[in-house]
């Protein structure tokens, strides 16, 4: 760190609270700024670590209305869950707020009060779409209509997804809101307007000037925003979740949650400590934004206006944003469920929260998206965690208890030769490496370092094989010395180990002080380097097992599961018929006896909407035999659902069937068809489909439960 600062802020996004925590929401930003604040903790430096869930905008009110329960019911919900699952992992903020706080409504307010009475804002009237039915104003994203360059009947306001154009929802033909399916009416709207443009001078001083050391994926984008100009951003909303606006004829009308969220770093340190101010309005405090790549324009260039405007409070000194992790060769979708869930992980591998840290470090996407694969979760574990981390400390420890009687041995000067010095070097250095990559935000560097270490001391071992002058002690009792020797160093090492593992391993760094007795004070950055950590004649623990073996039978029921979660379900769906590619597949037997998936809990189920439908007209889709498209009576409206029966049925024998729809399922493009649901079907040993049906024909838009 700069000599110049006197403490550090660091801040970690504040993840939306409309669904729980997934590996790539840790490998982003979580992970790496835990392990900034734990190395710079360890240096006794003052520091502080905030963040807290996002309560507001638009998803979390949709979800609400969605589900039929309030917005505040479905943040209680997901804060919760979010904060076990950083606890579990080890995520050690100093406090974990959330934005619906009556502190942050206050901060929130008042700094928007601050721009608003500086004469800051525009403000514009303009007209918008608006949901007669569902009485809401409509995001971009809530608009589908057909595009008017391909055609394609379900682009979205802001994107057409099929031809890739950019679209506001104005150029949309036929528009219809994604929540009531209503012909959205345009209605005049008054917001208040953040002139951006007049920062982009000082923007482009400060980023590309002043902060050039930011890393390449940021100042990238900090350099298209600014290249491509900067426009007036709406920062108030119409809605009734969110911060008011505070001031008068604001009725109905919130703050942007982008305009909010970052100032819940604010509000959450006031929250953490009386002395908040020290931290926020004090320029020899270093502000460190952690943050995805997605976020880079709102912490880059959005924010740091605003802090501008108001003048009150320090800029970011830096904003180390990480690149996405994608799972097993495909992008993380929450909607699909192609993910990985921390509470599902935590609950899957107990006791092995410590791999995944390692495992989503030693292969941050630093610079460029990376790939989790759960077999380079297993190889790095097995291979690196257990076969050298972990190996080597066991070895010390059986060896220091078989042929040092359990203590820490002497350490007899006259008899050091290269070997010994070297190995007792290599800390030091280490630690030098150690410290220069993380303090430049370089985690993976860092932790290869750490391994590198262990690594060298298994060689040590190897080279000097105590086991082997324990073999002619009786013969040779001078061979004790050499024995000594290279245990001493080795468990000097395994203490030097401890400490520069500990920002990235903090579950194992504690348990190897357990083996060594000693406090957590050992953990010091400053005793990273030394040679002379443990006392000679200490007595010293039985080993821990630090790392276990993780099976192949493990990684394969994560594969499958992964892929069982993701797809609406094998039997029961017809997109059973659907890759992840997107294309039709053959329909799979089932196995003799078909796995039960992994426990759900009763609110998992109740999620489902089930309801009864009736076929009304059915067709074969083109160029892929096994899809049928149907049309579906829900009673209360008709859906397109694809199913992938035309193998087992034929279209004009199914009119008029009744069926079991999951009618609350995502949307879902097949053949280029969106199929808006999906029909349960039963299938028996010999892979034949079957409807699932109520005993009697009854009114369809039925509930089933
Ligand atoms: O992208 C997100 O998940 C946002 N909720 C991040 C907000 S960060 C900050 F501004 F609060
Ligand atoms: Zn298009």
């Amino acid at each position: 760190m700069s000599k110049d600062f006197k403490r550090i802020l660091v801040t970690a996004a504040l993840p939306y609270a409309n669904g729980p925590v997934h590996i790539g929401h840790l490998a982003g930003c979580y992970l790496p700024s835990d392990i900034y604040v734990r190395y710079q903790r360890a240096r006794n430096r003052d520091i502080k670590y905030v963040c807290g869930s996002d309560e507001h905008g638009v998803p979390i009110t949709i979800r609400a209305m969605k589900e039929g329960v309030s917005p505040q019911e479905i943040v209680d919900k997901y804060h919760a869950i979010i904060k076990e699952s950083f606890q579990q992992m080890g995520i050690s903020f100093d406090i974990y707020s959330r934005t619906s706080g009556a502190v942050h409504h206050q901060t929130s307010a008042d700094f928007f009060r601050k721009l608003y009475d500086k004469g800051l804002f525009e403000e514009k009237e303009s007209e918008q779409y608006y949901d007669e039915k569902a009485q809401v104003f409509l995001a971009d994203r809530y608009i589908t209509g057909t595009c008017p360059v391909c055609q394609n009947p379900n682009a979205y306001g802001d994107q057409c997804e099929k031809c890739g154009s950019t679209l506001s929802p104005e150029q949309l033909i036929h528009p219809r809101s994604t929540l009531s399916d209503a012909v959205p009416v345009k209605k005049t709207t008054k917001h208040w307007y953040f002139p951006l443009q007049d920062y982009e001078p000082w923007l482009k001083e400060w980023i590309l000037e002043n902060h050039a050391d930011w890393k390449n994926n940021v100042i990238g984008q900090c350099k298209s925003w600014l290249d491509s100009g900067l426009q007036s951003r709406a920062m108030t909303r119409d809605s009734n979740w969110g911060v008011k606006v505070p001031i008068e004829g604001a009725e109905g009308k919130v703050l942007y949650v982008w305009f909010d969220a970052p100032i819940g770093y604010i509000s959450a340190t006031k929250e953490l400590t009386a002395q908040w101010a020290d931290y926020w309005c004090s320029e020899d405090t270093k502000l460190v934004h952690f943050i995805g790549k997605d976020n880079i324009v709102f912490h880059c260039i959005i924010f740091p206006s605003m802090l501008k405007a108001h003048g009150d409070f320090v800029l970011p000194d830096n904003v180390p944003a990480n690149e996405f992790l994608n799972i097993e060769g495909e992008k993380v979708s929450t909607s699909r469920n192609w993910a990985v869930w921390v509470h599902e992980y935590i609950h899957d591998f107990p006791g092995c929260e410590d791999v995944l840290r390692y495992t989503l470090c030693a292969n941050a996407p630093e610079t460029k998206d990376n790939d989790f694969t759960w077999k380079d979760f297993q190889d790095r574990n097995n291979n690196e965690l257990v076969a050298v981390f972990g190996n080597f400390v066991n070895r010390a420890w059986v060896l220091m208890h078989k042929l040092c009687g359990g203590k820490v041995p002497k350490l007899h000067e006259e008899m050091l030769d290269e070997a010994d010095r070297a190995m007792m070097q290599a800390f030091a250095t280490t630690r030098l490496k150690v410290e220069e990559a993380i303090e430049q935000y370089r985690f993976r560097e860092a932790l290869y370092e750490v391994i590198d270490l262990a690594r060298q001391g298994n060689r040590y071992m190897q080279e000097k094989e105590p086991w082997i002058l324990a073999k002619t002690l009786a013969e040779n009792p001078g061979n004790q010395k050499g024995i000594d020797n290279c245990l001493h160093i080795c468990l000097q090492l395994t203490a030097n180990l401890a400490i520069l593992a500990n920002p990235f391993l903090p579950f194992t760094a504690k348990k190897m002080c357990y083996m060594m007795k000693v406090v957590d004070k050992m953990l010091d950055w400053e005793n990273a380097g030394k040679t002379k950590l443990l006392s000679v004649g200490y007595s010293l623990r039985e080993p821990q097992l630090l790392f276990r073996k993780i099976e192949d039978t493990e990684i394969e029921a994560q594969v499958q599961k992964l892929k069982a979660n993701a797809k609406p379900g094998g039997t029961a769906s017809p997109a059973g018929t659907e890759t992840q590619s997107g294309s039709d597949t053959a329909i799979s037997l089932p196995a003799e006896a078909i796995p039960v998936k992994p426990e759900i809990v009763y609110d998992d189920f109740t999620k489902m909407d089930f309801r009864t439908g009736i076929i009304r007209a059915a067709e074969k889709v083109e160029k892929a035999d096994k899809l049928l498209k149907l049309q579906v009576d829900l009673g209360f409206e008709t859906r397109t659902i694809v199913s992938g029966i035309a193998l087992h049925y034929q279209p004009e024998d199914i009119v008029g069937q009744q069926v079991v729809v999951v009618v609350n399922l995502a949307p879902r493009k097949m053949r280029g068809i969106e199929s808006q649901g999906m029909i349960l079907m039963a299938e028996n040993k010999e892979g034949k489909l079957f409807f699932v049906q109520p005993s009697a024909l009854i009114d369809p838009g039925s509930g089933v439960s």
